[in-house]
């Protein structure tokens, strides 16, 4: 028997210490979660991209009186990104929440968006950089999505069927 670990690493920074790109793209998550359609949650999600032709494209959490049938906002950006600019590398996403309610801690995509941001990374071979806010300015990047969801579902086999 052997183990196997997996070691994840995150830079935390304050928001003034960004780059005047990340800066940016975070002002654009912002913007986008103010869009959100999310009236059964109250939980409202913006997500910016940026793409390797330097365009931005944003989305948000999209929801559904069944409730199994809405999107979280990195795939509803990750889907646009995918289905106009087909042949453009995703470069970065930025991810703001707001609530309806107080809560004071970063909030990570969720595993089905983990899982779709992954696809991509191996898709267009290059990672893909992850960049979240908190409500008082603390931002976390993550290198790529591979830090965040270790062991993640890939077979390569699927495409020869
Ligand atoms: N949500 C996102 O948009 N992204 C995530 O990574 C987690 C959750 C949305 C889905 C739903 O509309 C609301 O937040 C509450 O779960």
């Amino acid at each position: 028997m052997k183990i196997i670990e997996y070691k994840s690493i995150l830079s935390e920074y304050n928001i003034n210490e960004l780059s005047s790109e990340h800066f940016k793209l975070i002002k654009l998550a912002k913007k986008s979660s103010l869009k959100a359609y999310a009236p059964y949650s109250n939980f409202f999600v913006g997500a910016a991209i940026k793409l390797s032709n330097g365009k931005m494209v944003t989305g948000n959490n999209q929801e559904n009186s069944a409730f199994p049938s809405g999107l979280c906002a990195e795939r509803v950006a990750l889907f646009y990104a995918g289905a106009n600019y087909p042949n453009e590398k995703i470069e970065k996403i930025a991810i703001f929440t707001k609530a309806s309610f107080n809560f004071n801690q970063i909030i990570m995509p969720c595993g089905n968006c983990r899982q779709a941001l992954i696809e991509f990374e191996h898709k267009q071979n290059q990672n893909i950089e992850l960049i979240l806010n908190d409500q008082i300015n603390n931002i976390l990047i993550s290198k790529s999505i591979a830090n965040i969801l270790p062991f993640a579902f890939k077979c390569d086999e699927l495409k020869k069927i």
